[in-house]
């Protein structure tokens, strides 16, 4: 039997997909335990369950989906939306829910959505220039970061952020605010379009029972 390959998304989501994952039996408890270790291995792999676990960061999950390299992966809707990459979305996990939102400093509440140069830090381009795009008819200038984003307005690189905010503490605790909502976004199962088809019966199974306990 071929090993069907999860890429799960580093970070917030690993545990909690690899906790729903033993729970309906996809992954043993040695394995998981293994994945969340200390270990700098790559790649494991569970006999038991003929299948094999690779964590990679967030934004190159839906890479490796895409071209095949993985069967199932698990990262958030935000990183699918970002990424745009063919392929299967297929269940809502129902954890790691946050928003994306535009935020900045206070002071900006009243002036971001008519500011003509506006410069917005973002790991997320895409969505950004999309929501400014639709709700402004306009184009602004977008810089890419790849992490503690909220350093944007603080240090004079850019006028507000598009990022993610779960507990909004982060934003609290650096003084910056709301200012408006982009979408509700949560951690998603995505599956390779051919092994969708060649491994049909297996991944409707692992499909079946994660919307069955989610
Ligand atoms: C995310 C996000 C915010 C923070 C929001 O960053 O970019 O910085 O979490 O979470 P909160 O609302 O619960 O405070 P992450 O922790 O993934 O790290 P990063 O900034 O290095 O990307």
């Amino acid at each position: 039997m071929k090993y069907l390959t999860y890429a799960l998304a580093k970070g917030r989501l690993t545990d909690k997909a690899l906790n729903l994952f033993a729970r309906i039996g996809l992954v043993s408890e040695e394995t998981r335990a293994d994945i969340l270790g200390e270990s700098r291995k790559l790649i494991y792999t569970d006999e038991e369950k003929k299948s094999r676990f690779f964590l990679a960061k967030a934004s190159d999950v839906p890479t490796y989906v895409e071209y095949g390299a993985a069967d199932i992966g698990v990262a958030g809707a935000d990183t699918l939306l970002e990424e745009k990459r063919d392929l299967y979305q297929t269940v809502d996990l129902n954890f790691g829910r946050c928003r994306i939102v535009v935020a900045g400093p206070p002071e900006m509440e009243s002036k971001y959505i008519k500011c003509g140069a506006l410069r917005v830090a973002t790991k997320y381009p895409a969505i950004a220039a999309d929501y400014f795009y639709q709700t402004s008819k306009r184009a602004v200038e977008i810089i890419k970061l790849n992490g503690s984003v909220e350093l944007g307005p603080m240090v004079g690189l850019s006028d507000v952020i598009v990022d993610i905010v779960e507990t909004g503490s982060t934003l609290k605790e650096n003084g910056l605010v709301i200012l408006d909502e982009i979408c509700v976004v949560s951690a998603r199962l995505a599956v390779n379009r051919v092994s969708m088809k060649m491994e049909y019966k297996r991944v409707a199974d692992v499909i079946q029972a994660l919307k069955t306990e989610t």
